[in-house]
């Protein structure tokens, strides 16, 4: 679980201008109703220092005894005539910029979003999912925190310090002087404080998201847990942390509490010095007993106006941290690309080339060598060879998911590289070998598989796949809806569902990798079943470990170390006595075994 932290200074400060300047750009379609907050912020600040101002004239008038009392009554209205515009500006402001702020957020989202939508599938290699998701939920939630609210009190902080300064100024130079000196070195040592409590509250978060990953991981790893009895085991780690925790928690609950008070100590010096100064100078005719007054107002505006920027610095350094996270995905190329001027696919008959094709996913590091088969319209190709040896990436790159380094791959004499890549694949149907299934209901997930699929085509489609009969076991039937990529249904069920969204799909090309691993041998012969009725007119790719899988295939290639050492029919091979004799009679072996066991 990853957890906020206040980045270091250095490498936030020389991105931070670029980085602002281009979510200002989020910004800017809404230029008006910024401008109107900045003007409401000016407002807010000149009725703070007038407010100020007129306590001293209040003060003044008293103080002056025996006149009459309209002149105070006069000041009181402009008082509470004062104190309802700062509120409605506020208020104002404050809905303007939520509504700024939400709709640059939600610009931002969709771009992000939509873009990791377009990126080929290196890019996801090359970034886990665990990191694109912490970018898209909480890189733009701390954004938000800090631009929905801490941002108007920043603005606002600055406004006051400027107007504030202004009015100080025009009033009287000399206590201006004096009143910065004080608040400057208080918030001086106040930054000093600051300084040394930020860091325990950032340990606690740190410790507090390892805590919360810890219990995330062996809660939704339960059955695991159980099944290895680490139940105490894990109760004990996890005390462990809870007390690491509670002892930093302690510490920095302790340092906050103690920089409160000081900031409550802060108060009364400023009090105490303006008071003792200031009194001076009054009773000296320096100045009037009203001025010193206001000076106290204008003092504690200051104040809070610099409290409030140094306690949001770690926000707003965190929000430019997140800011450039999310820009740095959002400047990633897709690594496989579109020509813009490349044309659409037109309907295939199948027929597939493969040229002296070499592949690698990192530079340097070859997965395949020297492919070449020719696959022709409505053939079945079979594929097995050892764990990691190239099928899936055969696949892989048959799709376009990735391109390739030398050599090229044909479907109906075109490139796969000259043509949208969209375009390609809707012509090639995929059953993948980890089946993954939409929170959706199941009729949802397969119309996926084709625009404008009939509900009457699903079910045809999951009858052939043999999946109707289970469809309607569900509670809902074909209603019911999937979670978590359809972990509430079994991992066969998951691959006849996938090959009923294959059938759907129907188009001239198909692709099965793997799909039937981990079943039982009923369920297995029902998939088989599904994947024949799948095969008929097509050009069907079929990786395998069960070679009674591709027995009936047209051609098997046999891969090694991304190699093809063998090819031919089942006969053929089988007659070779070479790899793919090998590998069968293996299996073979281990089935009767199996049979003799039970
Ligand atoms: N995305 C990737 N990035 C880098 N290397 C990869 C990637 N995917 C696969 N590889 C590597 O490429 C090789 C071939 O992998 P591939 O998935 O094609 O094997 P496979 O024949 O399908 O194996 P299996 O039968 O276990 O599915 C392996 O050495 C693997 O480590
Ligand atoms: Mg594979």
């Amino acid at each position: 679980m990853k957890t906020m932290q206040v980045p270091q200074d250095d490498d936030v400060l020389s991105s931070m201008i670029p980085t602002v300047k281009r979510f200002m750009g989020y910004m800017s379609p809404h230029k008006l109703k910024l401008a109107l907050v900045i003007i409401l912020m000016a407002v807010f600040a000149l009725l703070e220092a007038i407010f100020s101002l007129l306590m001293g004239t209040a003060t003044n008038i008293i103080s002056a005894g025996h006149g009459p009392v309209e002149p105070l009554f006069r000041v009181i209205i402009w008082l509470l005539a004062g104190a309802i515009i700062i509120w409605i500006s506020g208020a104002i402001s404050q809905k303007l910029l939520s509504n700024i702020s939400q709709e640059a957020l939600y610009q931002l989202r969709i771009d992000l979003f939509a873009h990791i939508q377009k990126m080929s599938l290196g890019f996801f290699d090359r970034r886990p999912i665990g990191e694109l998701m912490s970018r898209v939920t909480n890189d733009t939630q701390v954004i938000e925190q800090f631009i929905s609210i801490g941002s108007l009190q920043t603005g606002q902080a600055i406004m006051t310090i400027i107007i504030t300064s202004i009015v100080m100024l025009l009033v009287n130079p000399s206590l201006t002087i004096l009143s910065y000196i004080v608040v400057l070195a208080l918030v001086g040592v106040s930054w000093l404080i600051t300084k040394t409590s930020g860091p325990a509250f950032v340990l606690l978060q740190d410790k507090t998201g390892d805590l919360n990953g810890f219990a995330e991981e062996w809660i939704s790893g339960a059955k695991t847990v159980i099944a290895c009895r680490q139940q105490d085991a894990a109760s004990r780690r996890f005390s462990a942390m809870s007390r690491k925790v509670a002892n930093i928690g302690e510490k920095a609950q302790f340092s906050a509490l103690i920089s409160q008070q000081v900031s409550n100590i802060f108060t009364t010096i400023v009090i105490v010095i303006l008071l003792l100064v200031g009194g001076i100078m009054v009773m000296d005719g320096m100045a009037e007993i009203g001025t010193l007054i206001a000076f106290i107002g204008f003092s504690f505006s200051l104040l809070g106006a610099f409290t409030t920027i140094f306690s949001s610095y770690a926000q707003i350094l965190n929000a430019v941290v997140g800011a450039s996270r999310v820009f740095e995905v959002l400047d990633e190329k897709p690594g496989v690309d579109d020509r813009k001027d490349s044309p659409a696919m037109p309907a295939v008959t199948g027929d597939v080339i493969f040229d002296h094709v070499d592949f690698s996913y990192i530079p340097g590091r070859r997965i395949l060598t020297d492919n070449t088969f020719h696959a022709r319209p409505g053939q079945v190709f079979g594929l097995c060879g050892p764990t990691g040896a190239g099928k899936s990436t055969i696949i892989n790159i048959l799709t376009r998911y990735y391109d390739i380094e030398n050599g090229a791959i044909r479907i109906d004499d075109k490139d796969v590289r000259e043509v949208r890549q969209d375009t390609l694949r809707v012509q090639i149907a995929q059953v993948q070998q980890e089946p993954f299934l939409f929170s959706d209901t199941i009729m949802a997930n397969l119309k996926y598989a084709r625009e404008g699929a009939t509900e009457e085509e699903c079910v045809q489609a999951a009858q052939q796949a043999n999946a109707h009969d289970f469809i309607l076991q569900q509670p809902n039937g074909y209603n019911t809806v999937l979670v978590d990529g359809g972990s509430n249904l079994s991992q066969g069920q998951r691959q006849m569902l996938t090959i009923a969204r294959a059938i759907v799909a129907n188009p001239r090309m198909l692709i099965l990798d793997e799909a039937t691993s981990n079943v039982d041998t009923r369920t297995e012969k029902l998939i088989q079943e599904g994947l024949l009725a799948l095969q008929k007119d097509k050009t069907s790719f079929i990786i395998a470990h069960r070679l009674s899988t591709i027995r009936h295939a047209d051609q098997i290639l046999v891969i090694d170390k991304g190699a093809i050492i063998e090819r031919g029919s089942h006969t053929e091979l089988m007659k070779k006595k070479g790899f793919y004799f090998d590998l069968y009679m293996s299996q073979f072996r281990g089935k009767l075994s199996g049979i003799v066991k039970e």
